[in-house]
């Protein structure tokens, strides 16, 4: 079997982080001690992945090159780059990965996600699966954000994107494992009431036909996609940086 390639998203305008994201980049912002995308970055490195695109959005495309370049320093064989243009959402974006992919099964993280722990362990449960999806979910004090899972006893029934009335506590987080059926499904996509085209209608369609598994990640997760949120991702990095024991947050 073909291996598994590493899709990173880092589209989007970042509006809930203006005006820090007038002219510069969300994935570009300084997470204490790098930029953004350099954490994700890291983890896929770790993980073993090799070949890895970027999605971006055009404006930024040069400012990504410029700073990530040929992805050696990360250890990656190849980095490539493709540019969103407008603002459709993000299995969107991901769609413009279908040439990169190229039939192989996909790694896709969100710029924005930061992460304790690394995820070699979860591709390689992957591997293993053959086919159809995986996700990764994460407790959380505030679901609403998120896309989050509803259960029934320990089965995963759907996930609701930002539910007003969450029904569970748990947050599906932004690292995502697609075999290539996942370039039809976002082709039948439809725009949800915010009018993006969702990931989560993507791991619904995989549930749906009993195609979609799932884990949970055990350290701390944060995305950055907000003043509060960057904020504590800068705190969770820098006590790790400086060998700080966690709070109770996980
Ligand atoms: C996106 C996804 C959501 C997921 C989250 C993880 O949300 O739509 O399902 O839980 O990433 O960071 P957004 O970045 O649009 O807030």
């Amino acid at each position: 079997m073909k291996d598994i390639v590493g899709v990173i998203l880092a589209g989007g305008l970042g509006r809930r982080l203006d005006p820090l994201t007038r002219i510069a980049n969300k994935h570009l912002l300084p997470v204490y001690d790098r930029p953004m995308i350099f954490f994700p970055l890291e983890k896929m490195a770790r993980a073993g992945l090799k070949e890895i695109m970027v999605v971006c959005g055009e404006r930024h495309r040069h400012e990504f090159e410029r700073i990530l370049g040929d992805g050696s320093q990360f250890g990656f064989s190849s980095l490539a780059y493709e540019a969103q243009i407008g603002e459709e959402g993000i299995a969107k974006a991901l769609e413009l990965a279908q040439g990169f992919a190229d039939g192989r099964r996909i790694c896709v993280v969100l710029g924005d996600n930061l992460f304790r722990d690394d995820i070699r362990d979860e591709l390689e449960t992957y591997r293993h699966q053959q086919e159809g999806a995986r996700i990764l979910m994460k407790k959380v004090s505030d679901p609403a954000r998120f896309g989050v899972p509803v259960f029934d006893g320990d089965r995963l029934v759907r996930i609701e994107e930002k539910p007003t009335s969450p029904k569970s506590s748990y947050a599906v987080v932004g690292i995502y494992f697609y075999d290539t059926k996942v370039f039809g499904i976002i082709k039948t996509l439809r725009p949800s009431g915010r009018g993006e085209y969702e990931i989560t209608d993507v791991s619904n369609r995989y549930r749906e036909s009993g195609d979609l598994t799932y884990g949970y990640l055990d350290g701390w997760w944060s995305d950055c996609g907000t003043f509060e949120s960057l904020y504590r991702a800068t705190g969770l990095v820098r006590n790790q940086r400086l060998g700080i024991p966690e709070d109770c947050d996980d």
